[in-house]
């Protein structure tokens, strides 16, 4: 709109201040450890986007009154580069971005420019490429951030946004690595309704879910899947995952009707699935249904996907008070190729014929 092309002001971090790297990669865990730099850019109603700049990791200064604080109009992404023999890559940040711009247009905030974030975050790993780990089953998780900092009362949409990128070197999501999960079916909570901010990454969603979890957790498990908002009927995602099952060879997840995330794994594996021929369907499953396959033996096998999750094995369902076994709490064999086909295009393995993958450097 007239308005001048953003330049990207780099301050670096003197050698003597970077960070220790860990000393031992096969204890990264998920979340705790963060890079030397960080991206980031402002916008209000006079200027558009500007002041985008990398600089060194530091402390945010917002006023209290910042509205995101209080009426939480704030959202986020998750993706990952990958350290492989050729290089640093991503994998599909177009569909983060898209992503987060769909989060934006809900959340009534102001769309970012894909291209120029991209290009933004690219010389953020770049400049912090020593943070990227090594061992295999690690990577650069990427926390692109969007929080509202006009200071005001009173709720309308703000008129001030700060974009940040942070960066964190990570390990497998959950403690027990690539092992099956116990899931326990939430039939009580609800995570989001129809018409409400389910498809979009919101800040709130996450919190709006930590009691559920905490419910889970006490009982013995990893994370809830949850059912639809209006009936409990239908199952929808699991925590930070969406959610697939494998019903006598048809794998079936749920469709993108507005409450559940549109998973970019979620959509990866379907991809996947359907160029090697695995019949797969996008439909309402009831929890009745799973149920009924896994008594009839014809639940052959079930799974999450997710950026940090990549490919969990599902083990067990509980379900009001019961507890229902999947494939004898085993890897299954799909779940086995899916993880082996996703991850190997991830880190250069297998050939990436859907053009997905994109070198930082
Ligand atoms: C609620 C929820 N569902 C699904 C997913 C999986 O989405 P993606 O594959 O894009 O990471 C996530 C990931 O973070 C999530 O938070």
């Amino acid at each position: 709109m007239g308005r001048k092309k953003m330049e990207l002001k780099i301050t670096r971090k003197n050698e003597g201040e970077r960070g220790k790297l860990p000393e031992d990669e096969s204890t990264l865990g998920f979340g705790t450890c963060f890079t030397d730099h960080m991206f980031s850019m402002y916008y209000t109603e006079e200027r558009g986007w500007h002041g985008a700049e990398i600089m060194p990791y530091h402390n945010l200064v917002l006023d209290p009154a910042a509205c995101s604080l209080h009426y939480g109009q704030m959202i986020f992404e998750g993706l990952k580069a990958y350290r492989r023999d050729d290089g640093i890559w991503l994998f599909r940040p177009d569909k983060n971005m898209e992503r987060l711009n769909a989060s934006a247009d809900r959340m009534c905030m102001v769309r970012i420019d894909p291209d120029f974030v991209i290009n933004a975050l690219k010389e953020l790993i770049t400049i912090d490429q020593r943070w990227v780990p090594h061992s295999e089953g690690t990577s650069l998780y990427i926390r692109p951030t969007f929080i509202a900092t006009e200071p005001f009362l009173g709720v309308h949409p703000s008129t001030e946004y700060l974009f940040y990128i942070i960066l964190c070197a990570v390990g497998a999501y959950y403690a027990t690595g690539f092992a099956p999960v116990k899931i326990k079916v939430e039939d009580k909570f609800v995570r989001a309704a129809l018409g409400g901010v389910g498809f979009a990454k919101a800040a709130g969603n996450y919190a709006a879910s930590l009691k559920s979890a905490e419910v889970a957790a006490e009982e013995g498990y990893t994370q809830v899947l949850w059912l639809d908002a209006q009936e409990r009927k239908y199952v929808e995602e699991v925590g930070t995952m969406n959610q697939f099952f494998v019903i006598d060879g048809t794998v079936i997840t749920s469709p993108l009707t507005g409450s559940i995330l549109p998973g970019v794994t979620r959509d990866s594996v379907i991809q996947i699935c359907k160029s090697e021929g695995i019949s797969v369907e996008e439909r309402n499953l009831s929890i009745d249904e799973v149920i009924k396959a896994i008594d009839d033996g014809k639940m052959d096998e079930a799974f999450g996907s997710g950026t940090a999750a990549v490919i969990t094995p599902v083990g067990s369902l509980g379900y009001k008070g019961k507890e229902y076994k999947i494939n004898d709490f085993k890897v299954g064999e799909l779940t086995q190729r899916l993880y082996d086909t996703l991850t190997g295009i991830q880190w250069g393995k297998i050939e990436d014929k859907y053009g997905w993958t994109t070198k930082v450097c």
